[in-house]
């Protein structure tokens, strides 16, 4: 299994857009004979944590997989907590992010999601909408694949219609038709983190990290520290990113 063991200063590379697999909440709990959702629980401090601490290595967009597309399979009291968590997170935390000048963005089929979950999302983004430093880019009801079905059904509506040539579609319109086009120019991932030792992408943001580089960590993510943050950028700066090309 794979760790960030190996670690040193860190340098002026910092990865722009920073991706995190939040895995482990379960396993966290279970190791301590509690319920499931006091992982979650715990892992909502790791989510306020992490945020500080990407912002202070300057990073300009921080992407946290929450809720994926797949996560309604789970038990209806599991998924009900889950559902209550952002109302919690933001009730205690949008000061602090205003203070850090941090902008909520949320990504995902919002429109499915309960009444409350809806409500505590929005406020969230309208309370920081004028923040000007990081976005912290939430994935709440997010699948890749669910992501590009939507974006080729628009792409196909605008060719249907005339507005579109199907011989002018390029990386660009596919680009922009998915939910992370706000987030330009830093849509694609730099570094894609995921806890738990599971190495795997369980559907997360497909097409944007053709060239991010991956660092999988055993932590759980409520054990997730600043120091194993800064220990997976510093993997991220021994690799050399070629996209292809030589270097
Ligand atoms: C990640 O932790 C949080 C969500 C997927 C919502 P898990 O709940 O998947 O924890 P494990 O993988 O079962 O330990
Ligand atoms: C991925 O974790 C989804 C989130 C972290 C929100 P899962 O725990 O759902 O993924 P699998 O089922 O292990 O692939
Ligand atoms: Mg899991």
């Amino acid at each position: 299994m794979q760790n960030a063991d190996q670690t040193g200063e860190l340098n002026e590379n910092i990865p722009q857009h920073i991706a995190i697999i939040m895995d482990g909440n379960g396993r966290w709990a279970q190791k301590r004979h509690l319920p499931r959702i006091a992982g979650h629980k715990e892992g909502m401090n790791t989510v306020k944590k992490i945020t500080m601490s990407a912002n202070d290595l300057g990073v300009k967009v921080l992407t946290l997989y929450a809720f994926s597309t797949e996560n309604w399979k789970r038990p209806s009291g599991e998924v009900s907590f889950l559902m209550h968590l952002p109302g919690d997170f933001f009730d205690t935390f949008v000061p602090d992010l205003i203070k850090a000048n941090v902008r909520v963005n949320v990504m995902g089929y919002v429109d499915r999601l309960p009444d409350y979950t809806q409500k505590a999302v929005r406020e969230a983004i309208a309370d920081t909408a004028q923040c000007t430093g990081m976005v912290l880019n939430f994935a709440l009801n997010y699948g890749g694949r669910a992501e590009i079905v939507t974006a080729v059904q628009n792409i196909a509506t605008q060719v249907a219609k005339n507005e579109l040539d199907p011989a002018k579609i390029t990386d660009r319109t596919v680009d922009e038709a998915l939910m992370t086009s706000g987030l330009a120019p830093y849509s694609d991932p730099d570094l894609l983190i995921r806890t738990s030792g599971e190495q795997r992408i369980s559907n997360f943001l497909l097409w944007q990290i053709a060239y991010s580089e991956l660092v999988f960590t055993d932590q759980l993510w409520p054990d997730f520290s600043d120091a194993e943050l800064k220990k997976c950028v510093y993997q991220y700066q021994q690799r050399n990113r070629r996209f292809g090309g030589l270097k």
